[in-house]
């Protein structure tokens, strides 16, 4: 049966809510504006926040060997309600993986699910039967072992399982973890850098629960025979898994990673009193020099580090998210008027920051933080047009027996994302690292100047990406591009592109059972 177009829903509810006058909104949060909702302004922050381990690795043969075990167990989010979770290595999320570049790693990643799954590497530069795609299938009692040298460069990369259908609800159960990767130029620079002390992991979810403290996952949405405009909404935010958390941090600079692991909400992060803050990297890695900024907007998958000066705070600072979209136009109006009572016109508190007196070293931000050896347009052989509607990409849904796009490696290429359908949908692609060339002919703001693996394509904007494909060849394993929304990457708003050493090479999925498939190449 074909699902309904956004596109119609929203023209359906647009018309109804042009009878309607503003909704109720408090309107006079900081920063707020009229329609935007302050819907968690009493939360009090009483949990102190979890820091997720770091994965200690063994050395064997010139190789870091990680073990993740994905597992399910129960999480007290809420004291007394015991939640059923899954986890890597624990109930709720994963252990932080860190390696160096030039590292060899190898990832013994065990199923004791009582599902498949698959587990993919965000953001990583990888040969395609690595990266723990669709194709990587992990049955369950099995272990998988990838194994790849790392060649990205200083970033906060993460993982997730990538199971066709099933993405969305397995990350939203808990399974996903951090990936930072660090290199010479990072452990030269004088940041923030020892973890969970003065450099902290902030994974960022929604979720939302029963009475009993149970997840409650929908991947069709609130309304039946409605798909879930926005994906999976919830009304709870978790900070590595901590409900209305606090952390204490010493009064000096503190260095934050920010992932934007929910399934589809985005947070346009903000301090109370706009409290500045610099932003020193992106998805893939370390921008240029530190941007200083008051707000951030995060999609589905993305990540940001940012640079807080605590030594000029008075007390406690409040990290919130604004509204996104404030006013009743028409993009809010489609999420407040049908899909839950979620939308991107809220504003909620996050997370509390409890600066801490001490001697501290002084420490100034450095004013330049990498080079970026930018793609020169002129040298794209392709530029290729992507079409974003609410499903589907191109007006194609997802087969993972077709190949969508076939590369030449070493090609530099254009990637052009139209988004034509009247809700975000953050714009993934697997193995590389892309910059961004344009927003609707606009060369994009400094800190959208880095590289990025995952990037915002707002309604009838087109956002002009440049990417270039080294290193891995493979024409009988694909990797994705899809929109990180994970229930519309579950309902095919995804494609499938090879990597090949001629375009004349023949292609085609391999067949997805045998050796080549579960990690252990014939020929490596
Ligand atoms: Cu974070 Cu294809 O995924
Ligand atoms: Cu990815
Ligand atoms: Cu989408």
């Amino acid at each position: 049966m074909k699902r309904p177009s956004y596109l119609l829903i929203g023209l359906i509810i647009s018309t109804l809510l042009a009878g309607c006058s503003q909704p109720a909104g408090s309107g006079s949060g900081q920063g707020g504006s009229a329609g935007a909702q302050f819907v968690n302004e009493h939360l009090v922050f009483a949990h102190a926040l979890y820091v997720p381990p770091l994965l200690q690795p063994r050395l064997e043969k010139g190789e870091k060997i990680f073990d993740l075990d994905m597992q399910s167990g129960a999480t007290e989010f809420f004291a007394g309600k015991q939640t059923a979770t899954l986890g890597f290595n624990g109930a709720y999320l994963g252990p932080t993986i860190r390696a160096n570049s030039g590292d060899k790693v190898r990832l013994n990643v065990t199923n004791r699910l009582s599902e498949t799954t698959t587990v993919h590497w965000h953001g990583m530069h990888l040969p395609a039967v690595m990266d723990g795609g669709p194709h990587q299938i992990i049955a369950p009692g099995a272990t998988w072992q990838p194994y790849w040298t790392i060649t990205n460069q200083a970033a906060t990369l993460w993982y997730h399982p990538h199971l066709m259908g099933k993405t969305g609800e397995q990350v939203y159960r808990g399974l996903a973890g951090l990936f930072i990767v660090d290199d010479a130029n990072s452990a030269a620079l004088d940041l923030p850098g020892e973890y969970g002390i003065d450099d902290i992991p902030l994974i960022v979810q929604d979720r939302l629960f029963d009475p009993n403290g149970q997840l409650i996952y929908q991947m069709h949405g609130p309304n039946p025979g409605l798909p879930p405009a926005a994906g999976m909404i919830g009304d709870t935010i978790l900070v590595n898994g901590t409900v209305a958390p606090y952390v204490d941090l010493p009064r000096t600079l503190v260095r934050l990673r920010l992932l934007n692991a929910s399934n589809g909400r985005r947070y346009n992060f903000g301090f109370a009193d706009n409290y500045p803050f610099y932003q020193i990297a992106s998805d893939g890695g370390l921008l240029e020099a530190p941007v200083q900024r008051t707000r951030l907007l995060l999609g589905a998958a993305e990540r940001a580090e940012i640079l807080v000066d605590l030594r000029d705070t008075s007390g406690p600072l409040t990290l919130l998210s604004y509204a996104v979209i404030a006013n009743n136009d028409f993009v809010s109006g489609i999420a407040k008027g049908t899909f839950g009572p979620n939308a991107e016109n809220q504003q909620f508190k996050i997370l509390e920051l409890r600066p801490q007196a001490g001697d501290f070293a002084a420490r100034s931000i450095p004013a330049q933080l990498n080079t970026i050896k930018r793609l020169d347009a002129a040298a794209a052989t392709q530029t290729r047009r992507f079409s974003l509607d609410s499903n589907s990409i191109n007006g194609k849904e997802m087969d993972p027996n077709r190949i969508d796009v076939v590369v030449q490696k070493g090609a530099v290429e254009i990637w052009e994302v139209r988004n034509e359908s009247p809700l975000y949908h953050p714009f993934h692609v697997h193995d590389v690292q892309f910059l961004v060339l344009s927003r609707n002919g606009q060369a994009p703001p400094a800190w959208e100047q880095g590289w990025k693996d995952t990037v915002i394509v707002d309604p009838a904007e087109t956002v002009r990406l440049i990417m270039q494909f080294t290193d891995y060849a493979d024409p009988h394993m694909p990797s994705m591009f899809h929109c990180h929304i994970l229930e519309h990457e579950d309902m095919g708003m995804m494609g499938q592109f090879v990597v090949v050493d001629n375009l004349s090479d023949p292609v085609g999925i391999a067949p997805q059972s045998g050796g080549a498939l579960d990690g252990h190449p014939m020929n490596p």
